[in-house]
């Protein structure tokens, strides 16, 4: 896999889940981390600093709630304030929803909105400035097959990323001049804490349309993360790429 040494990804959620592989994988790849998480954890510190020293790489932090936009704004223009460059910026975190439309209240879609879609689209701004004076970066989102398969109890969660994978497309559009290139990677279900919270029901569906009867790992998502954002993908931009063992 290809050296990121020197480069700089900014990743939300990276405490646990999918977050904390994508961040494992591109620290032992040799590329500098920004943590963006909620809350500051010691246990989360004590595991950075170490994979700092393991890997001879700088990992630091920087603190923002995705369903609080003015705790994003201030983390962010303090960020900039300090002129860092950041050639990758990985929109991770996210929640998830299940529930039948009848029975969701907008307040609740809308509240699913703010943290997988509104939230996502104001640090990519934020971010986005930095890389088109740099004239280069590469930004990934975190989109779902839910975006593209149907299941019943998405108008919520499947919508949201959805509406991920469209503003992924549009923006890289807008960003290939810039020398920005921007993708979606779609999970099929993983060994996360959110994969483990889905009804059984669900995770039955989606190990039966899987090929390998199985759900994924964070690792194996974390390895196309590190592909995409490396230089050997540096024609691939504006793709939704499925990682679902073959549903
Ligand atoms: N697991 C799957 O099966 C699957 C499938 C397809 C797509 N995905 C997507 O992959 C991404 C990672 O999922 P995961 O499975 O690793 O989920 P996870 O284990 O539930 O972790 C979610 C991460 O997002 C953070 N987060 C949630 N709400 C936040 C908020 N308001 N502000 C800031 N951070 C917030 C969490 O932080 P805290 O620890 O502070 O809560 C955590 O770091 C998500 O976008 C998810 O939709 C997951």
């Amino acid at each position: 896999m290809a050296s990121l040494s020197s480069k700089t990804a900014l990743i939300t959620g990276c405490n646990r889940g999918i977050g904390r592989a994508i961040l494992e994988k591109l620290a032992s790849l040799g590329c500098n981390i920004i943590c963006a998480t909620r809350n500051q954890t010691p246990e989360f510190e004590e595991f950075t600093s170490d994979l700092s020293k393991k890997f001879s790489v700088t990992i630091s932090h920087i603190y923002f709630d995705l369903a609080d936009e003015e705790s994003i704004k201030t983390s962010l223009s303090q960020l900039i304030k300090t002129k860092p460059a950041i050639d990758i910026l990985i929109n991770n975190a996210g929640i998830a929803h299940g529930g039948i439309m009848l029975m969701t209240p907008l307040k609740k879609i809308k509240e699913v909105f703010q943290v997988n879609y509104f939230s996502q689209i104001l640090v990519t701004q934020y971010i986005a400035k930095i890389m088109t004076k740099q004239k280069s970066g590469v930004i990934i989102n975190m989109s779902s097959v839910m975006a593209m398969e149907n299941f019943a109890g998405g108008s919520a969660y499947a919508a949201s990323k959805a509406a991920v994978a469209a503003f992924t497309r549009s923006v890289a559009n807008e960003l290939a001049p810039c020398n920005i290139r921007l993708n979606a990677v779609a999970p099929g279900l993983i060994e996360t804490e959110m994969g483990n919270a889905m009804d059984q029901k669900t995770q039955d569906l989606f190990n039966a349309r899987s090929d390998f009867k199985r759900r994924g790992t964070p690792e194996e998502v974390a390895n196309l993360v590190a592909f995409l954002v490396s230089d050997e993908a540096k024609y691939i931009t504006g793709q939704i790429i499925r990682i679902d063992g073959g549903m």
